[in-house]
């Protein structure tokens, strides 16, 4: 489907529906402007908790809070408006009962107009995942690499290899059976993703995984060229807009102690123009 010829967001059904289809474009978004910018392009959004590493300098998400996800998501939601917005449950916003999760991602989707919520975790995530459905919340979920687990995972490591490929496998059958709409796989080998993609009745999202998922994520800020701390091995520099925007910020500093800028046309004169001349 182009992205000219869709009118309004699709819902977590629409995007079930696509499984086998052309592939699922997604970005994750912060703000207004950068939603704004990739809306006519992405099927759905992401509001993902990266924010905390890419926008708030932590050095992982474990201290992203929901206060934090709803304002971002509240920002985001005024850029999109025909892609869905889909927001991350940050770390200790669900993990402890369903009931918990319940709790916070309906406030998540009550206070940002989220179409659904995207939770880490897998085979210990699935009675979780089933009675938010049950309960009317969609849930986008995500196994392999899961960001909120580094300290037991050991860090930021592929998830899925040689032995660990069946763990996986369980992970996304366990999610996919108790009701999420999709699967997010993030830092998967390519060949168990496209078991992974063939096996599960839901669409897989690839991040780090196989361009033979049903969709593909990054995160903004990465593809972008923004976030430099690191780059992983999966991210596409599509532009390395970073730069570009601190030779401007240079540019200006040198203008300013030079006393070249403001010039004569960004300052106002004392008498007021003649009518229908610029101020
Ligand atoms: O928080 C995030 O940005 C994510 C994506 C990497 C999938 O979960």
């Amino acid at each position: 489907m182009s992205a000219t010829a869709r009118k309004t967001a699709p819902n977590a059904e629409d995007i079930r529906a696509r499984k086998g289809d052309d592939p699922l474009v997604s970005l994750t978004a912060y703000t207004t402007p950068m939603a704004r910018l990739m809306d006519p392009h992405c099927d759905f959004v992401l509001v993902g908790d990266s924010v905390g590493m890419v926008l708030h300098g932590l050095s992982s998400t474990l201290g992203v809070t929901m206060e934090m996800m709803i304002l971002h998501g509240q920002a985001v939601a005024r850029g999109l408006e025909t892609a869905m917005m889909v927001i991350d449950m940050p770390f200790a916003s669900y993990e402890e009962s369903p009931a918990q999760a319940f709790r916070n991602a309906a406030r998540l989707m009550a206070e940002t107009g989220a179409g659904a919520v995207k939770l880490e975790g897998g085979v210990e995530m699935a009675e979780t995942i089933r009675f938010l459905v049950k309960r009317g919340i969609p849930v986008m979920a995500h196994v392999g690499l899961t960001p909120q687990s580094i300290n037991t995972l050991g860090g930021y490591k592929v998830q899925g290899r040689d032995e660990q490929a069946d763990a996986v496998l369980a992970d996304a059958r366990a999610v996919a059976e108790a009701g999420a709409f999709s699967v997010v796989l993030e830092k998967v080998p390519q060949g168990l993703a496209d078991r992974i993609t063939a096996e599960v009745p839901i669409p897989t999202i690839g991040i780090g995984a196989s361009a033979g998922c049903d969709g593909q994520i990054l995160v903004v800020d990465d593809m972008l060229g923004f976030f430099t701390a690191f780059k992983p091995k999966f991210v596409k520099r599509y532009a390395d807009l970073g730069p570009l925007a601190e030779a401007a910020i240079a540019e200006y500093a040198a203008e300013v102690r030079a006393r070249t800028f403001p010039a004569a046309e960004h300052v106002f004169a004392d008498q007021a123009p003649a009518k229908g001349g610029k101020a």
